[in-house]
């Protein structure tokens, strides 16, 4: 009887340590979809979508927010107005804005230039001007 009870309890002591393992696991498992996003973002289903999330990754790593801000204008114009001005941009025009982030450049929003950001690569720009095209109104 002694035994029984004895396995018994090293069965449960087992199983207790069991279901912790996979509710911790369960836990670190939860996708990093942690809200990194900002507040700004409209939808849920924005703040889900891959693009989204590489692009503001991309532009808090380069810091393209001390110039932009989504809604307001800074030294840059917001991202919503680029990505109105731009709504529906081809290829051609992503990789163009692309070439712009990265070698920098004024006349299109007013004389104050964007800097150069010579550290960023073609794909990164690209990434990053697709995101702020998504931001569109
Ligand atoms: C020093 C301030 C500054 C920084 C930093 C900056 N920008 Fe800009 N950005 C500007 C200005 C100013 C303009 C408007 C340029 C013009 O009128 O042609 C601009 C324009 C743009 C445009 C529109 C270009 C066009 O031709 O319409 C995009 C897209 C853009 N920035 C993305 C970025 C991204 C992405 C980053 C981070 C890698 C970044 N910017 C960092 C100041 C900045």
């Amino acid at each position: 009887m002694k035994k029984i009870l004895l396995s018994l309890t090293i069965l449960s002591v087992i199983a207790a340590c069991g279901s912790n393992e996979s509710e911790k696991k369960a836990e670190t498992e939860q996708p990093s979809a942690s809200p990194s996003a900002p507040a700004e973002a409209s939808s849920n289903e924005l703040s889900s979508n891959p693009v989204y999330q590489k692009g503001l990754e991309l532009t808090g790593k380069f810091m393209c927010p001390s110039c932009h801000k989504i809604d307001d204008r800074l030294t840059g114009p917001a991202y919503r107005e680029v990505a109105d001005k731009y709504a529906g941009a081809d290829d051609a025009t992503i990789a163009k804005l692309a070439k712009k982030i990265i070698e920098g450049g004024a006349g299109v929003w007013g004389e104050v230039p964007m800097t150069p950001h010579p550290n960023v690569s073609e794909e990164e720009a690209k990434d990053m001007v697709k995101y702020i095209l998504l931001l569109k109104k």
